[in-house]
């Protein structure tokens, strides 16, 4: 974890369609300061990249652990050229269809970028977002923007400015209001520094998608020790407070099995086609709308978390194209407690 002290401070939240209050954030990030702002992923916790002591907040603001590397977040792909070395050729086709997009690209790091940024790695996490909002604003930065998911480090992360202020109000002095996120998952993250570009988080761009773009590309299951994952993945992730169970299988099956787990202490997250009248049933889109799930997961996860209850169900989606980053998220939210049908 990070060693400063973070104290009280009153948070405002700024509507990012004002050109003054892009300027604001901007001249915070530019004196060291931290700033939320949305992402079409989701709302990310910024500070200037190129800034040790500025990055070192984020770590104490989100009890962060230190070996885990931030993300670099740029408005334009010429930005970096300066962040990166032995860019591969693949980084041209990817840059073209992706950037701006909810892509992460691991390059080779340059040295201007601070080692607390990457977590000691010789690798760089690079992302250019396409939220116009967050584009103008990190420009307006005049600077990279390290940014990782504005939630406390474990819990789930934010889809609307309301999810920031309820996780970190009182400890930044601003967040960047550009609505609900449209896409609601982070980033897929993709190595390129290897010789068959591998997925390390799946995301929005599907495993297929890369492959029919790149021709060739592994996906890191978590295990073995001959290629590093993502660091990040091997901590507690995008969990509630609440006991989450999620149950895989079919969704017919799933339903039957949380329906009959239903009490008063308990909330089931289901799909729009398998909702019950229960009150302590939240819907997170239709069992085929993966696009719906994405966007909707953390929200539906923070409503049952503050429904009081002492246990959550949830209805795992099938791991086809965006499904496949979906359950990866609830599962992950889920640790041990994966209850399988099929
Ligand atoms: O959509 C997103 O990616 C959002 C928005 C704000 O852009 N950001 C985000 O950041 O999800 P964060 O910090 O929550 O997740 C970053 C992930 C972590 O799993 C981290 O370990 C991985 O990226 N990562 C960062 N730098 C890396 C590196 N050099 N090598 C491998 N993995 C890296
Ligand atoms: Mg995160």
């Amino acid at each position: 974890m990070g060693t400063g002290v973070v104290s009280h401070i009153d948070t405002i939240i700024l509507d990012s369609k004002y050109t003054e209050n892009i300027d604001l954030c901007a001249g915070v990030i530019k004196t060291g300061g931290l700033v939320a702002f949305a992402t079409e992923t989701v709302y990310g916790l910024g500070a200037n990249a190129l800034d040790e002591d500025a990055v070192e907040k984020i770590f104490d603001v989100k009890g962060r652990p230190v070996d885990n590397p931030l993300i670099v977040h740029v408005a334009s792909v010429d930005d970096i050229i300066p962040i990166v070395r032995n860019i591969p050729d693949i980084f041209e086709i990817l840059a073209h269809k992706y950037m701006p997009g909810p892509l992460t690209l691991i390059m080779k790091k340059n040295s201007i970028i601070p080692d607390n940024v990457t977590a000691g790695l010789d690798t760089v996490a690079v992302r250019m977002p396409k939220h116009p909002a967050a584009l103008v604003f990190i420009k307006a930065c005049g600077c990279p923007v390290a940014a990782p998911s504005a939630n406390p480090s474990g819990f789930p992360s934010p889809t609307k400015a309301a999810h920031v202020l309820n996780d970190i109000g009182g400890k930044i002095p601003y967040i960047l209001d550009g609505g609900d996120c449209i896409v609601g998952l982070e980033s897929t993250v993709l190595d390129i520094t290897c010789e068959i570009p591998r997925i390390l988080r799946p995301g929005f761009v599907t495993y297929n998608e890369l492959k029919d773009v790149l021709g060739t590309v592994d996906i890191s299951n978590g295990k073995g020790n001959s290629v590093p994952m993502s660091p990040g993945t091997k901590y507690r992730h995008y969990s509630p407070s609440t006991p989450f169970f999620v149950v895989t299988g079919s969704p017919d099956d799933t339903a039957e099995y949380i329906c009959g787990c239903m009490d008063f202490n308990t909330a089931a997250l289901v799909f729009d086609d398998y909702a019950f009248s229960d009150s302590r049933t939240v819907t997170f889109g239709h069992s085929k709308d993966h696009v719906t799930q994405a966007s909707q997961l953390y929200d539906a996860l923070r409503k049952a978390d503050g429904m009081g209850v002492s246990k959550i169900y949830a209805q795992a989606p099938s791991e086809e194209g965006l499904g496949a980053a979906v359950a990866n998220r609830m599962l992950k939210a889920a640790g041990e407690n994966i209850i399988r049908l099929e």
